[in-house]
């Protein structure tokens, strides 16, 4: 009870703190805003704006001396003086909502990559001007867009904001994207049901996160079977257990020896595999399959899997 009593003051002491510091009044500068407009073309730049060194905060935007808001509809490819301008995906909040959080959008360099990953914001509606609670990116370039505004006649040439490598993503709980194939991805799932097996070597690096079926899953943390996971080399995550297979160990001492147990292996796997093999012909187990599979776009264009022919008697 007592402890109860003690979180609900410090709950109250600390929105009270909160409040004191009304964003309203308490913000900075956008720093290099007349380059976030909707019509500053990067081509007409050069050099991108990149927001993965912005200093986490409060932020209003002035462009020509006139408060600016975020964009609420898709901005042109290479806008915003960037490769990844980021957009509202929503609207800007009336003077009664106080705080609100919104998605905001980062948008692609193809015409139909409007929304290619999604983060979150906190902004507030000040009367005359938006503030806008912005974190640095998890990467160049992107940026945050604002305004309609064309690029400024003179180039930009003391911009200070240095991108740096140390940052950690502003937050991966948030701007995590959902993995491609996540469906096909599963222990039980052969690679032989698949047909194409999965083969993340195009993945764009970032944060994902894994839903099948709505359901949040995690990277298998044992040993797995081979040939599972829709590929032929499933990557698992490494605790306690050891995996046999498909470690291969190298000694150069008794190199008979070791030729015979590789024999050994060889024909024991092979067994596995026809084992697998006619289990596996009777039982498609791969809960993704003849789904449709979002989320394709991974570094190359058109990933899209072809629909399975039509059926025919
Ligand atoms: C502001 O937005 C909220 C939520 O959308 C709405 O309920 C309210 O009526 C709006 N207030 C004004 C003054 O438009
Ligand atoms: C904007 O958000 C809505 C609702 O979350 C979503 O349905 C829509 O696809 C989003 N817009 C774009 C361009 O992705
Ligand atoms: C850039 O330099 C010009 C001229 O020295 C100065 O007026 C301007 O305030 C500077 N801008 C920034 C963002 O430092």
């Amino acid at each position: 009870m007592k402890v109860q009593y003690v979180k609900l003051l410090l709950l109250v002491l600390l929105n009270k703190g909160a409040s004191e510091k009304d964003p309203c009044s308490n913000h900075k500068l956008l720093p290099k805003a007349e380059y976030r407009g909707k019509q500053c073309l990067l081509y007409d730049v050069g050099s991108a704006t990149c927001d993965r060194g912005l200093d986490s905060g409060w932020y209003a935007v002035k462009q020509n001396n006139k408060y600016v808001e975020m964009p609420t509809s898709c901005p042109p490819p290479f806008s915003c003086d960037t490769a990844a301008p980021i957009w509202l995906n929503g609207s800007n909040p009336n003077s009664t909502e106080g705080i609100v959080e919104r998605q905001l959008c980062v948008r692609g360099i193809y015409d139909d990559e409007c929304c290619k990953s999604t983060v979150s914001a906190k902004m507030k509606n000040c009367g005359a001007f938006y503030v806008y609670y912005l974190a640095y990116t998890d990467t160049c370039d992107y940026a945050y867009c604002f305004g309609n505004d064309k690029c400024p006649a003179t180039a930009y040439t003391n911009y200070t904001m240095t991108p740096s490598t140390v940052l950690s993503p502003s937050d991966p709980c948030r701007s995590a994207v959902p993995l491609y194939k996540a469906g096909l991805r599963g222990t039980y799932c052969p690679v032989y049901d698949v047909g194409k097996p999965i083969c993340d070597r195009l993945l764009s690096v970032g944060w994902y996160s894994v839903k099948v079926n709505g359901k949040n899953v995690d990277m298998p943390n044992a040993c797995i079977n081979a040939g599972t996971c829709g590929t032929s080399a499933s990557i698992w995550l490494d605790g306690n257990e050891k995996c046999i297979f498909p470690k291969v160990e190298v000694s150069d001492n008794s190199s008979k020896m070791t030729g015979i147990y590789a024999g050994i292996g060889v024909v024991i796997f092979l067994l596995v595999l026809i084992i697998l093999l006619l289990t596996i012909k009777f039982w498609n187990r791969c809960n993704g399959r003849g789904l449709k599979v979002e989320n394709e776009k991974i570094g190359q264009r058109n990933f899209t899997a072809s629909p399975p022919p039509p059926y025919k008697e």
